[in-house]
């Protein structure tokens, strides 16, 4: 028998999303669907996924064990939100309104307002601020089934601010049950005291900023916006190269509003991802495509900037790049954390299948931060990260929109969202 401490039972359908992942292709067509599946778990890793009748006669479930009846839910892989602009302070309504009244992001950053706006707000906020707005975001994630996300630093752009985001990201992981993984992206933006020497700036990057993050281990990766005004194709290769040969995994804002060559640069560097692409080339989705770099597809993006330019999912996908998605959570250009969302509006704007779609947010995500071994499926020897959502059948998720279906999210095989409830503690169930 297989002793279990935490069960889920008759799941209308269970969503396992298993491997091989990364997955390409018609293989992210496939969900894994076990219809009336039941999953067990024992200190938080799975430890059974398959029919019910077959976890009657093999599983048992221990004293104190916890039994949840998952008739009348759809169970999937916690979401992982693979990039996210988590610990920022302030937030850009007023910019907001002049883009509802015509004026476009690219404008408005131009006049002094976008990121550095943010930067302004983050620079004055203490380390216990962003720590506290960085925790309540989390719960709203977690309420949209996220279970572990990534979150960059880039709003401090000093090595003392730089330095508290990261900081804030470690404490926010240290208390929340969500997992957190951390990103130096000192490259956000230029600051506006370094716009005319940019050189300095770069060279404060790569010779103070960074090495402090590696030595006191504040980040695993690092990222880079490589964009026209402000860094370019060369400046960002020598950034990439550096942080690499401090041991940095790479992440790259690529092609976003201009097709700088990003796509193409990461898939040469060996990033980890290439993220946004709403202006890729085709050279940069062949390249892609041939590459184990992942393109990260960040839809709110366009949605939220009310762009007609989307990025190109179906080429994306047919000719066989590894594509995720992502919120992209920041207060200029994706204000919201619901990846949940983010997957509804994959379907709707980039003609995403509703299967690639949910491989996106789970497996093909946990790739795009290397914890495919860990997370990202429901798999034996995996984390119990289950996400159930009131529905009688995936399609629903999609299907139903604007509503939020999710009512239990399970962390580690804690119980840490309960008929839709936040449970406060980082071991689940107060
Ligand atoms: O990923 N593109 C650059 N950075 C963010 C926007 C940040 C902001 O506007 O504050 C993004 O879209
Ligand atoms: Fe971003």
């Amino acid at each position: 028998m297989i002793l279990a401490d935490c069960i889920v039972s008759r799941c209308n359908q269970l969503l396992t999303c298993r491997g091989p992942i990364p997955k390409r292709k018609d293989d992210l067509k496939d969900v894994g669907v076990l219809a009336n599946g039941s999953i067990a778990s024992s200190e938080g890793k799975i430890v059974f996924v398959g029919e019910d009748e077959d976890l009657k006669k093999n599983v048992q479930l221990v004293d104190g064990g916890k039994h949840i009846d998952g008739q009348g839910y759809v169970g999937l892989p916690g979401f992982v939100d693979s990039h996210t602009h988590l610990p920022f302070a302030g937030s850009r309504e007023e910019e907001f309104k002049l883009r509802l009244e015509g004026h476009t992001y690219q404008q408005l950053a131009e006049k002094g307002m976008g990121i550095q706006t943010t930067v302004n707000a983050t620079r004055e906020a203490t380390r216990e601020d962003l720590v506290r707005l960085s925790l309540e975001r989390l719960d709203s994630m977690l309420t949209h089934g996220t279970t572990t996300t990534e979150a960059k630093s880039g709003y401090g752009l000093n090595i003392e601010d730089e330095l508290k985001q990261l900081y804030a990201i470690r404490q926010a992981n240290n208390t929340h049950p969500i997992d957190i993984v951390s990103t130096f992206m000192g490259a956000h933006e230029v600051p506006k005291e370094y716009r005319s020497r940019k050189e300095d700036y770069i060279e404060i990057l790569t010779q103070e900023i960074l090495p402090r993050v590696r030595e006191n281990q504040l980040a695993e990766f690092f990222d880079v916006f490589c964009e026209e005004g402000v860094y370019s194709i060369e400046e960002t290769r020598h950034l990439i190269r550096t942080a690499k040969a401090e041991g940095f995994k790479i992440k790259l804002h690529a092609d976003e509003f201009a097709p700088l060559g990003g796509a193409v640069l990461a898939a040469e560097e060996g990033a980890v991802s290439a993220d946004h692409l709403i202006a890729i080339s085709d050279e940069g989705i062949d390249t892609l495509a041939r590459s184990q770099t992942v393109a990260t597809l960040l839809p709110g993006v366009s949605f939220f900037l009310m762009q007609d330019k989307k990025a190109p999912a179906r080429k994306l996908i047919d000719k066989g790049a590894i594509v995720a998605l992502a919120t992209d959570f920041n207060p200029g250009s994706s204000m919201t954390e619901s990846l949940f969302f983010v997957m509804q509006l994959a379907v709707f704007t980039l003609k995403m299948g509703v299967e690639e779609a949910v491989n996106a947010v789970t497996a093909n995500a946990s790739y795009a931060l290397t914890r495919d071994q860990e997370i990202g499926s429901l798999e034996v020897g995996k984390k119990m990260d289950l996400v159930l959502c009131r529905a009688p059948h995936y399609l629903t998720l999609v299907y139903h929109f604007g509503i939020n279906p999710i009512k239990h999210v399970i962390k580690n095989g804690n119980v840490v969202l309960k008929d839709g409830i936040v449970m406060s503690e980082k071991n689940g169930e107060a």
